[in-house]
């Protein structure tokens, strides 16, 4: 299936639901030679993964994000989308987190299959990564009808390496440069799970930018927390 077919597909739904979406990017066949030229994985290492928008049309957008081995997504939520659905082409780690009582923790996290459509539901906070050995890429659709474009502005990052809940308006990644960052708020406390796990891909990601002294910190920050 081309990607003008999945858009058309997408159009011509009566109602627009998580549960819809879902089912129509779960059963399109689109294969890797239909959106080859949106997948690169050349992308600058200060990016956690590789982001392209594939079609951005009024109430929903199509992107493609490339993935290599070891890139981690922050852990975020998707800004004013209403619906979404995630396809991986690869097996690719996902992680769940909820806020209870105020405190973030991590309900889940496992390897899909590839080949998996995940659900965007609104108050889905979750992570994405590539733990294995070699590059894939996941298609994303996110919608929201009362919207004309802009559907994951303002998306958030629960970033603890930097202790700051951060909203972005483009990729959720780790170590952002301020300019990207649109406005901060109070951070909410994590369990050790998630805490811990969010500073060693934060350091992760330090290291392979070059930023000795901020993997120093967090490694430091992780041995002594
Ligand atoms: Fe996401």
């Amino acid at each position: 299936m081309s990607v003008k077919n999945l858009v058309e597909t997408l159009e011509s739904l009566e109602k627009f639901t998580t549960e819809s979406v879902h089912g129509v990017v779960s059963e399109c066949d689109i294969r890797a030679e239909d959106i080859e030229r949106w997948v690169d994985y050349d992308y600058p290492v200060s990016d956690s993964y590789g982001r392209k928008m594939v079609h951005n049309g009024s109430f929903f957008e199509i992107m493609i994000m490339s993935w290599r081995p070891g890139d981690y997504s922050g852990i975020h939520d998707h800004g004013k989308a209403e619906f979404g659905a995630v396809k991986t082409f690869g097996a690719a780690e996902h992680a769940i987190f909820k806020l209870k009582k105020q405190k973030l923790i991590t309900i889940s996290r496992e390897i899909v299959k590839s080949g998996t459509t995940l659900k965007v539901i609104p108050s889905l906070i979750h992570q994405m990564g590539n733990p294995g050995e070699s590059n894939f890429f996941t298609l994303h659709v996110y919608g929201n009808v009362n919207l004309e474009g802009g559907i994951t502005n303002e998306a958030r990052i629960f970033d603890y390496s930097r202790n700051e809940l951060l909203f972005v308006n483009g990729g959720v990644f780790y170590l952002l440069s301020e300019d990207k960052i649109v406005r901060r708020e109070e951070l909410p406390e994590a369990d050790y799970a998630t805490w811990s796990r969010d500073l060693i891909e934060a350091a992760k990601r330090a290291k392979a930018m070059g930023n000795e002294p901020e993997y120093r910190r967090l490694m430091n920050e992780i041995s002594s927390g």
